[in-house]
């Protein structure tokens, strides 16, 4: 057998043994991919927020990783959702102006969340607010409540 011959019988197995093994490699990955469960964690909607005299009275106090507002007024505690009602952007409490005000296209509420301003079609909702057995302030972000109904501690 000529030399290049030789040398090319002698490369095939390998060539080969290459191509199974990244055919087995994807085929794994594939399968891993495809049978590993394909689910999304959500944070929980219920938002422990402390004790409530840690909140001053008539204070605005932001929860930017739940997206809520926890008002402490002369009636009461309350929480408010604090993304916006046009298209969903956080909003901001302007302690300055005493309103709350939306970045992205100047819708303006008070800070009961009623709409002063701009392009949002409703208030920002009120949360339902509840102490538990622990005495912490808790607010559950999934149910919304009428406006104006304080919690009194
Ligand atoms: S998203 Fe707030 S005004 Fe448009």
């Amino acid at each position: 057998m000529p030399d290049e011959a030789l040398k090319l019988t002698q490369k095939l197995p390998t060539e080969f043994d290459r191509r199974a093994f990244f055919t087995k490699i994807g085929t794994i990955v594939f399968s891993y991919e495809y049978l590993s469960p394909n689910v999304l964690y959500e944070p929980s909607a219920i938002v422990n927020a402390g004790k409530p005299e840690n909140f001053a009275l008539n204070s605005v106090t932001m929860d930017v990783n739940s997206g809520i507002y926890l008002v402490r007024a002369d009636e009461g505690y309350f929480a408010l959702n604090a993304v916006c009602t046009h298209l969903g952007c956080l909003t901001a409490w302007n302690q300055d102006l005493g309103i709350i005000a939306c970045p992205c296209h100047g819708s303006k509420f008070t800070r009961t969340g009623e709409k002063i301003e701009g392009p949002a079609p409703k208030p920002l909702p009120w949360l339902k607010t509840w102490v538990s057995d622990e005495g912490d302030l808790m607010v559950d972000r999934s149910s919304d409540i009428p406006p104006l109904q304080y919690l009194r501690i």
